[in-house]
């Protein structure tokens, strides 16, 4: 009977020390709430469309690579396209799914076209902002 009058202390000892770890380490400090860098502003749909023209036009659309603000590159600049379509009211969506035909560099029409697989894989409103994006090159 002793010897366990001596084991037990130690094993409670044991015990305790052991708890107190995991509690301890269970209790890691819960991160503070991340804060917003900006105060969050309310967008206009106009702008909540320029940005998501802008992030397919340079992004998964690919149009970058043939189309500058303002320079030619293997396509006409996107000012050249905003200042044509807004002087006949003609509309970019039509263009990108082939209900309306070239109006700005007809001749190389066939170039651009080879795109229409993409175009026509957006959604409605996904063609609108690019639109937007483009449009907004125009005087
Ligand atoms: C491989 C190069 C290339 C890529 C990539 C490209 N374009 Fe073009 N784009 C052209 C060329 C060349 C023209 C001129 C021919 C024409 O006017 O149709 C053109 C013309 C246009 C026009 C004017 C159409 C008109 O009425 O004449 C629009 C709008 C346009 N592109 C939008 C886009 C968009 C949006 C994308 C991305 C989804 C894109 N392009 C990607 C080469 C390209």
């Amino acid at each position: 009977m002793k010897k366990y009058t001596f084991i037990f202390p130690v094993l409670i000892m044991v015990f305790l020390i052991g708890s107190l770890a995991l509690v301890s380490c269970g209790k890691e400090k819960k991160e503070k709430e991340e804060e917003p860098l900006y105060p969050e502003v309310k967008k206009s749909a106009e702008e909540v469309s320029f940005e998501l023209g802008k992030e397919i036009f340079n992004g998964r659309g690919t149009c970058h690579t043939c189309h500058k603000p303002n320079e030619k590159l293997v396509g006409p600049p996107l000012a050249l396209i905003a200042k044509t379509y807004k002087e006949k009211g003609a509309s970019i969506p039509d263009f990108l799914t082939e209900k309306s035909g070239p109006i700005v560099v007809p001749a190389e029409y066939n170039t651009m076209k080879a795109n229409f697989k993409i175009t026509k894989a957006l959604t409605d409103e996904e063609r609108k902002a690019l639109e937007t994006y483009i449009l907004s090159f125009g005087k």
